[in-house]
């Protein structure tokens, strides 16, 4: 797979919010963390912990960094610096924000089946490297996936664990996307990552009541893929694919010759934008 191939076209500009101090701008933050932007470094982002994060949640973060640090992958966000005394993360800048936030932009620019596979397929190299890595990321929603130049990218290392198959559900905190089982294994990662993928496709970020009826439009459009995201996003781990088969089987799917304008209409009939973000 070439990178070019994968590239997508996000519109819209990162928006700096708040000027803190005159060297750094507050440019997002989660539960865990302030994340700003240096003007004197640019290209780096500094993420600092909140002062009611638990030492032991600090420690992992910062450990799960330290063993990323410096690693490349297209679809990964870099980790630049640990400054374990300073609680800080230094990373590669995202220009683009969310991907939450180039969905909310525009949630049927997203969904359009091209560009929804495209991201989707990079997403999934992401997620099979940091598996090989030996991390499960248990924390995958569109809030900590990442846009920089047409790439999308995991972000957020702070509730991965490392060199495990199980995990306890610590932290692990609900959002739209996570999986109905309590003890995380990569099946985990790969439950997240499918539901992603039906809220890039349906435009619509409230998926879980409506599975049946996206997953039928999907059929419509694609067995095969109808077939795949099932199976991701099935309540029994057992069913579920690893993201390497996963992304085997997406990339033996040519989207982007195979299919007629009113293939793709027919596949859209159904639904309509949800705006209640
Ligand atoms: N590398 C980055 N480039 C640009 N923005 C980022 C980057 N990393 C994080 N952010 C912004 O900061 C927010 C919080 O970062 P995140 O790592 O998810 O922190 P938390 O662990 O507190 O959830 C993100 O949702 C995003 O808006
Ligand atoms: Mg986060």
């Amino acid at each position: 797979m070439t990178s070019e191939s994968l590239k997508v076209d996000f519109t819209g500009e990162f928006k700096i919010n708040e000027i803190t101090n005159p060297d750094e701008y507050l440019i997002g933050q989660g539960n865990f963390s302030l994340v700003y932007r240096s003007s004197q470094f640019p290209d780096l982002v500094i993420k600092r912990f909140r002062s009611t994060v638990s030492s032991e949640d600090k420690t992992t973060e910062l450990s799960n960094c330290s063993r990323l640090k410096g690693h490349t992958h297209d679809n990964l966000v870099k980790v630049l610096d640990v400054y374990p005394e300073k609680d800080e993360v230094h990373l590669a800048f995202c220009s683009g924000g969310t991907l939450l936030s180039a969905f909310q932009r525009d949630p049927k620019r997203l969904s359009y089946p091209i560009t929804s596979i495209k991201v989707y397929k990079q997403l999934l190299n992401g997620l099979v490297e940091l598996h090989k890595l030996g991390f499960i990321h248990r924390d995958i929603t569109m809030r900590n996936l990442l846009v920089n130049e047409g790439f999308v990218k995991i972000g957020d290392y702070g509730l991965c664990v490392y060199g495990a198959n199980t995990a306890t559900n610590r932290r692990v905190q609900s959002s739209d996307t996570n999986a109905p089982e309590q003890l995380v294994h990569k099946k985990y990662d790969v439950y997240c990552l499918g539901r992603v993928f039906l809220q890039l496709w349906s435009g619509n970020l409230f998926t879980k009541e409506k599975t049946v009826d996206i997953l039928t439009s999907m059929r419509a459009f694609d067995s095969r893929l109808f077939d795949l995201i099932s199976h991701m996003v099935s309540d029994a781990e057992d069913d579920r694919p690893t993201a390497e088969v996963a992304l085997d089987q997406i990339m033996q799917i040519n989207f982007d010759v195979s299919y007629t304008t009113s293939a793709v209409s027919s596949a859209y009939a159904a639904f309509s934008v949800d705006n209640r973000i």
